[in-house]
Formats: structure tokens, sequence, C-alpha cells
């Protein structure tokens, strides 16, 4: 596999662990008190939108999409879906926001709407990704050459992702407190 695959891989994973995380806390919370911790919270969407969605999701279509294309027009179609895929992502997280302010400030509904908004960016980005691989990555792989995979994967390193980079779940912690500037 070609590395620069891994490393998409890598923060697609990354991607996944924090909006898993996120979900989990806001079922935890309908399951209990209704209380959680909105800083950390804030710094998980904070993550999602430094990372995912403003750096990867351009890097995706600015390097990977385009190498394609130009190796198959064909494929068209495909690169097309899959920014729109990449624009309605940023909706989930801004609807994510708002829901969550309103959580935050008491507003009726407001963690339900948390819940359900953080399940459907869930489900969203998993149906993307697999989409993506179907589709994108499988012809990728095949149409490529060596000095376009090096271009990306040189793009892709330089994105340094705290997260994809971090070996536990501590590290991952730690990471996602400093992007807040919280004490680690
Ligand atoms: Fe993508």
């Amino acid at each position: 596999m070609p590395n620069a695959i891994r490393m998409m891989k890598d923060r697609q994973k990354a991607m996944f662990s924090v909006l898993l995380a996120f979900r989990t806390i806001a079922r935890r919370a309908m399951r209990s008190d209704g209380k959680a911790d909105f800083t950390h919270l804030k710094s998980l969407l904070e993550y999602l939108d430094r990372f995912p969605e403003k750096l990867h999701q351009p890097n995706e279509e600015r390097y990977l999409f385009k190498a394609v294309l130009s190796r198959d027009p064909g494929l068209s179609r495909v690169v097309a879906r899959a920014q729109r895929d990449h624009a309605a992502s940023k909706g989930y997280l801004v609807r994510l926001r708002a829901a969550l302010k309103d959580w935050e400030d008491g507003v009726e509904g407001g963690l339900a709407q948390t819940a359900i908004v953080a399940d459907d960016y869930v489900r969203f980005a998993r149906r993307h990704a697999r989409i993506e691989e179907r589709d994108l990555l499988s012809v990728a792989r095949n149409v490529l050459g060596q000095a376009e995979w090096a271009d990306i994967e040189r793009v892709f390193g330089a994105a340094a992702d705290p997260l994809a980079v971090s070996k536990s779940r501590q590290e991952c912690t730690t990471a996602i407190r400093k992007l807040s500037n919280l004490p680690a």
C-alpha cells in the first residue's frame, strides 16, 4: 500500500476516534444527569475543524483527487461526489457546534440534538470513507505513479495532525488538550 494511503487511513482513524468519543460522551450524558465537560467537547470540535475539515479534506481535493482526475478524467463524477461530501461534512460540524452550544446553554432538547447530530456525523463520515475507498482510492492505486504518490505523501506529512501521530490514548488526550491550550 502506498504510504500516502496509509497516512490517509491514519487520519481517518483519528477523525473517527474523536467523533466516537464525542458521541459516547453525549449518549452517556443522556443516560445520566445531562452534564459533561464542555471544554473537552469543544476541544474535540476544534480538532475536527482544524484537521479533518480544514486540512485533510482540502489536501485530498487539491492533490489526490487532482492527480487521479488527470490520469482518469472519467472519474469526474466520482470526484465531484467526494467534494460534495466534504462540503456536507462541514455542515455536520456547524450543526454539531450549534447543538452543543444549546446543550451548554441549557436550551431544551440541546443534549438530545447533540447526540443525534453526532450520530449522523459519524455515519456520514463512515459512508464517505467507504465510498472514497471503493470508487477513488481503488483507482488511484492503479493509475498513480511513484512521483505522484511521493507528492501526496509530502503534503499529508506536512499537515502534522497531532492525533494521527499519537501512539496511545494518553498521547491523544494530551494532543487534544494542547489544541485548546489546556494543561495536559
Ligand atoms: Fe475525503
